[in-house]
């Protein structure tokens, strides 16, 4: 069949929002693994949507590794970031390191749309995408295309609706 326009993403987000167990809900059912360990530096991952061929670069959100993030932002052409909705006394954490990330030279200026996942979605007190969105002032993001989905990594609920929209910002 046609080749699948091939798209570099960049999985981002603080420790234990739930970056690596998203991406593997989105490969297909017999690629996905059971158990999810913390991620140690970064892993590359694949999974491919209708239209789509995704290279992921699943990193780390521990302090200790979050210098590496900058080292692939050239290459990526789109950005998920992730954000633990339940995760109230980091969100301002969060917040900042998607400043960081936003204002640093290699992404700043660039039209790369950035999907978020309020993610956790499923825990008794966790935020609404609504909330998470103010808290993370993302109406301030004027210069690239932006969207944010509430998710469950777990069952997979809310993620087609952020991988759809990506693809349509791409193609
Ligand atoms: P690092 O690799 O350390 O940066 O973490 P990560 O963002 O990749 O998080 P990971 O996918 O390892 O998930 C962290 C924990 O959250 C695991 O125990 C997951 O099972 C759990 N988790 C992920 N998504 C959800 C979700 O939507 N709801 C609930 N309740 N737990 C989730
Ligand atoms: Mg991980």
């Amino acid at each position: 069949g046609l080749k699948k326009k091939e798209v570099h993403v960049l999985c981002l987000g603080l420790d234990n929002s739930g970056k690596t167990t998203i991406i593997n809900k989105l490969k297909p059912a017999n690629a996905q693994t059971q158990d999810i360990v913390p991620t140690i530096g970064f892993s590359i991952e694949k999974f491919k949507t209708s239209s789509l061929s995704f290279t992921v670069f699943d990193m780390s959100g521990q302090g200790r590794y979050r210098n590496l993030w900058e080292h692939y932002y050239k290459e990526g052409q789109a950005i998920i970031f992730v954000i633990d909705s339940s995760d109230k006394l980091r969100m301002v954490v969060a917040k900042e390191e998607l400043e960081t990330l936003l204002n640093h030279a290699d992404i700043k200026h660039r039209r790369m749309p950035v999907l978020f996942f309020a993610n956790k979605m499923d825990l008794r007190d966790s935020l609404s995408s609504v909330k998470v969105s103010q808290l993370l002032s993302l109406e301030h993001i004027k210069d690239k295309p932006w969207h944010i989905c509430a998710s469950d990594g777990l069952t997979g609920e809310g993620l087609q609706e952020g991988v759809d929209w990506l693809q349509d910002q791409i193609t």
